[in-house]
């Protein structure tokens, strides 16, 4: 929650000012931020578009996502014109979706600065910062059951090291269980 809760937060309300009727166009929808972002803005009332691979998309459409786009099979260009763009890629998706914001719209960017603008609108790049209300929210959401955390793996403290050796699998963010409740 505090990096891919508040990143998501921050990345759809005071960057790219998402509102209820708007359509976000939301990169890596089955990722860490993509999954917590798809949640929150359909929450408020927004028409959701994820991207991902193949594999991703059930677990988008799952959280909420109206629809989704294979990058890999799919034309990303058929999306159409969307209010708000959040990109977790950079490089050559990014320009592309620079290209599907309408006018007034937001590209946010949280892969790096971008190196384009859409055409009639405006781009962002932030890096998350900490926000003790914002995170109190979330977490709010969470425990009422409202917001959904992907969960891969679960480790003790013991197999830490092997769980890095073995990377991100499963989907969700792994676990470490220090000590169980
Ligand atoms: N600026 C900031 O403050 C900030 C904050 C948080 C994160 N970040 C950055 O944002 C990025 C995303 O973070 P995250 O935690 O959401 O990552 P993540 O959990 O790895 O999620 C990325 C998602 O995108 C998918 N994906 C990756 N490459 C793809 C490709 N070429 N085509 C289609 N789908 C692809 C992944 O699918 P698979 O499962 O198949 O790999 C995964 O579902 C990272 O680069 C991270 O460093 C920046």
């Amino acid at each position: 929650m505090p990096v891919s809760g508040l990143t998501a937060w921050q990345a759809l309300f005071d960057h790219g000012r998402l509102q209820a009727g708007q359509t976000v166009l939301i990169h890596g929808a089955a990722g860490g931020v993509g999954s917590i972002a798809v949640q929150l803005a359909k929450r408020v009332g927004a028409t959701v578009i994820g991207t991902g691979r193949a594999h991703n998309r059930d677990v988008a459409l799952d959280l909420g996502a109206d629809a989704f786009v294979d990058l890999e099979n799919d034309r990303l260009e058929d999306v159409g014109e969307v209010d708000v763009v959040l990109d977790v890629f950079g490089e050559e998706i990014g320009v592309r979706s620079a290209g599907l914001v309408r006018a007034g719209g937001t590209l946010v960017t949280i892969a790096a600065p971008p190196e384009f603008e859409p055409r009639y609108g405006r781009s962002v790049f932030f890096v998350v910062e900490a926000d003790r209300a914002q995170l109190t929210r979330l977490a709010a959401l969470v425990r009422e059951g409202s917001l959904r955390v992907p969960i891969g793996s679960r480790h003790s403290l013991e197999e830490v090291p092997k769980a890095f050796a073995a990377g991100r699998q499963g989907g969700g963010k792994p676990i470490i269980v220090v000590a169980e409740p």
